[in-house]
């Protein structure tokens, strides 16, 4: 269950939208190397620590913080923590949710036939209508929401386990068919080079941030989402084996999507760095030209669909677990108030794309020419994430007694312990400072 659920809120459009974009932007193989290596290097140590402190604490992210610190004998200033996580939760979703907005409305645009034969010229003019009309995202990005608080409303446990498991194997197999057309009807070679063989001159401070933002997106890490599922890990269940699988899948559906699209890219001469739209112009070219490319297509989306959604349900969860504990809320109180919230911040997101795609308001600054969307984006990923996950590993790593996660980790191998301990300890925090400071310009 814990597998499945982790899975679900790991895998999502972080893998199949953002991956590929940030890969595109991010220069192809340059990008992909850091981000493998944050994964392995900060993003399993970080998720380790997450389900750990989960586990022990078995309640919403603030109180889990609270009450470890509590025994520990620390201060309550660590409920923070949470604290920070349920804002950076808040505004992940406000942005996620107009996304999977995006995603309806491609089940429909797949549904009504409008990619089969579609030119190039096609896709885009398809894409700019749907972003270029603020009542459309709007319409889609409430659909979502709903559906979203309508699960939420009622428990995450029900209804999670079974859509994951026809989820992830319908996901994979899709992904893969697609890798087999990139293979058939694309560039794969330039594919491929594009992805894996690095342009080191490309490896700079700011890729660098990038990168190790999308291992924490990709991960769910950082805003005690993990935290929270973890608090459902049975005590035998193992810590270590559990969060490898979970990454290991993670990694592996982000790559294949990656293979999927970039050769189509080349093959049609797109912009491999044209931001958010990526996939959205390149996968329907490609469902366009197949053989039954209508009734895939559409398949794709449903599957996506779904897959945002079981994200979604775990972004706004440790919010809402928190206001049932804190102010009594009934569940369904909670969740109708969280959901609100977060559909409130999205219009700032659903206008980024039409009329504001630039806000003013910090021009002169670093983020001079950001939208609101890319704001949210950059804030919640590259800094607010990273640095709640320093803080989770420090606190499992250094606050908490060594018997207490001896016997949370529960791994038997001490080689193992050993490298957990080592990466949590050292490797994860001043990975994620240096990157800071190289990005600050004082290293
Ligand atoms: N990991 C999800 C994805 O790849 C998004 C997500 C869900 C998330 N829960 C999260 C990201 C918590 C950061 C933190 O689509």
């Amino acid at each position: 269950m814990f597998v499945l659920a982790a899975a679900g809120s790991a895998v999502g459009l972080g893998n199949i939208w953002k991956f590929p974009y940030m890969a595109g932007d991010g220069g192809g193989g340059a990008f992909v190397l850091l981000y493998i290596t944050c994964i392995a290097l900060l993003g399993l140590p970080v998720m380790m620590s997450e389900v750990l402190l989960g586990r022990r604490g078995r309640s919403s992210p603030i109180n889990t913080m609270r009450a470890l610190a509590r025994e520990e004998g620390r201060s309550t200033l660590w409920g923070l923590l949470g604290v920070m996580g349920m804002l950076a939760g808040f505004l992940i979703l406000s942005f996620y949710s107009v996304i999977a907005g995006w995603t309806l409305a491609y089940v429909v645009e797949a549904a009504s036939g409008s990619f089969a034969g579609i030119s190039t010229q096609g896709v885009g003019e398809l894409f700019n209508r749907l972003v270029g009309d603020p009542w459309r995202l709007m319409f889609w990005h409430t659909l979502f929401m709903v559906l979203t608080v309508s699960v939420i409303l009622r428990g995450v446990r029900r209804g999670l386990e079974a859509a994951v498991r026809l989820l992830m194997p319908g996901l994979f197999v899709l992904i893969v068919a697609m890798v087999v057309y990139a293979v058939i009807a694309g560039d794969f070679l330039d594919g491929l080079k594009f992805l894996f063989a690095p342009d080191f001159s490309k490896i700079t401070p700011d890729v660098a941030l990038k990168a190790m933002g999308q291992a924490f997106f990709t991960l769910s890490l950082g805003m005690g989402a993990i935290m929270m599922y973890g608090s459902y890990l049975p005590e035998d269940a193992s810590i270590a084996s559990t969060s490898v699988q979970v990454a290991l899948t993670d990694t592996l559906i982000a790559i294949l999507a990656g293979l999927a699209i970039f050769p189509i890219v080349f093959a049609n001469g797109l912009e491999a760095g044209q931001g958010p739209g990526l996939i959205f112009i390149t996968l329907p070219l490609a469902f366009g030209h197949m053989p039954g490319g209508t009734l895939f297509g559409l398949l794709f989306f449903i599957l996506l669909v779904f897959a945002a959604w079981t994200s979604a349900i775990s972004l706004i969860e440790p919010a809402v677990a928190w206001m049932v504990e804190r102010f009594s809320f009934t569940r369904i109180r909670a969740s109708l108030f969280c959901g609100l919230i977060a559909w409130a911040i999205g219009v700032g997101t659903v206008l980024s794309f039409n009329h504001w795609p630039r806000i003013r308001l910090l021009d002169g600054t670093a983020f001079e020419g950001k939208s609101f969307f890319d704001l949210l984006d950059y804030l919640t990923s590259n800094i607010m994430l990273p640095l709640g996950g320093i803080l989770i590993c420090l606190f499992a790593a250094w606050v908490m007694g060594e018997s207490s996660r001896r016997t949370e980790l529960r791994i038997t191998h001490p080689a193992v312990y050993a490298l957990w301990r080592f990466l949590a300890r050292y490797v994860a925090p001043l990975g994620v400072v240096l990157i800071f400071l190289h990005v600050l310009g004082m290293v």
